[in-house]
């Protein structure tokens, strides 16, 4: 029978046992408790290991969503990671989660870099991949280990991140009407300034002093990243549910980007919703990139807050300035 549609068939979270909170960072650096969760919503993120890698947690939160989808990895034809803290530069960080989980040589392995964005972008990448017929069953995670190019001493930045990884499996469907029912991708390649590393790339290798100025950290411009972040994501919101005929009111729950709750909130604001329709756990990881909306999907399936026939919008921006919205059908 010919493939109708692709289905999400498993998911899974992990974050690393270590919790940083607000408090904790106080006693860091010149912070309050008070001034971050009212500028943002968080109140403690997981920050892994010296030891644990991007591969590591990506692996965990892989077994999860293998596990329940009922898989093994050797089922596994297709590895997407999306990230901007691979282990290395080089080579992709999917060819050493391949390798760790047993994904068989024979599976298309690669990263993918759209920043906070990066899961949307991979599930589009990966729903088409398995349409198009070539690939069964795909991995697509989200991995980041930001806490090694957060500046610990930027006091208007370290607050806001944290590590972790998610991941979710995609097959095939015969069924139709269910799984990805669409998606819409975009970015504003003028505001590359407002969220970027300046040293370490081809156009300026790392030297001593780039080092020594601390150019290898993560840089941003808060408040235009603040205010280009609402336009984009209420636009790609509003954008794919025009194109697919539907009302804000239809959807079921939203899975925002979480990088601050004040973001969310006009979010819900500018889409009429009530909070109530979003799914929020940035309080507890803070930004964690190309993880957030996969370990905030996991959690909102496992805490029983997507139904069967429920329709599902995520909806991301990061770095570049990238945005992305997607659509699910369960
Ligand atoms: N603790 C205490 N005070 C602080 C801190 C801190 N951690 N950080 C900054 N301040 C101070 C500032 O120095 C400033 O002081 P001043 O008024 O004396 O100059 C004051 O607090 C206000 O700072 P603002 O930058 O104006 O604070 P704002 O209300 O804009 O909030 C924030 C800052 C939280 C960064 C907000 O702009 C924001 O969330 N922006 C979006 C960031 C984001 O989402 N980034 C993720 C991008 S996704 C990706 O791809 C990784």
């Amino acid at each position: 029978m010919a493939t109708k549609s692709t289905v999400i068939l498993g998911t899974g979270c992990y974050a690393p046992p270590r919790v940083l909170t607000n408090d904790d960072l106080s006693k860091m650096i010149e912070t309050s408790d008070e001034w971050i969760v009212t500028r943002s919503g968080i109140r403690e993120r997981h920050i892994a290991g010296p030891d644990e890698s991007t591969s590591d947690m990506a692996v965990e939160a892989a077994r999860a969503a293998l596990a329940d989808a009922g898989l093994q990895a050797t089922d596994i034809d297709l590895l997407i990671v999306a990230t901007i803290t691979p282990d290395l530069p080089l080579p992709a960080v999917a060819c050493n989660i391949q390798h760790k989980l047993g994904v068989p040589t024979q599976a298309a392995c690669f990263d993918l870099n759209a920043a906070c964005s990066g899961f949307v972008y991979g599930l589009d990448t990966a729903c088409a991949m398995i349409a198009s017929g070539r690939y069964k069953h795909a991995l697509l995670i989200g991995a980041e280990k930001l806490s090694s190019i957060v500046d610990w001493n930027e006091r208007t930045t370290c607050v806001l991140f944290g590590d972790g990884a998610g991941a979710v499996v995609l097959g095939a469907s015969d069924q139709e009407g269910v799984g990805l029912i669409g998606t819409k991708l975009g970015a504003y390649g003028d505001s590359t300034d407002l969220l970027y590393i300046p040293k370490g790339g081809s156009s300026c290798p790392a030297t001593a002093e780039s080092i020594a100025a601390g150019d290898h950290f993560m840089k941003m411009k808060g408040k235009e990243v603040f205010k280009l972040a609402v336009r984009a994501m209420d636009e790609a919101a509003r954008d794919i549910l025009e194109q697919h005929g539907l009302h804000a009111d239809q959807i079921g729950l939203v899975i925002p980007h979480q990088a601050n709750l004040r973001i969310i909130e006009a979010i819900a604001k500018y889409l009429e919703l009530p909070m109530d329709r979003f799914f929020v756990n940035v309080d507890r990881y803070g930004n964690t990139s190309a993880a957030s909306v996969p370990i905030a999907l996991h959690e909102a399936r496992k805490s029983g807050r997507i139904k069967a026939g429920d329709i599902t919008l995520l909806v991301a921006f990061g770095a570049g300035l990238t945005y992305g919205s997607a659509l699910i059908r369960w």
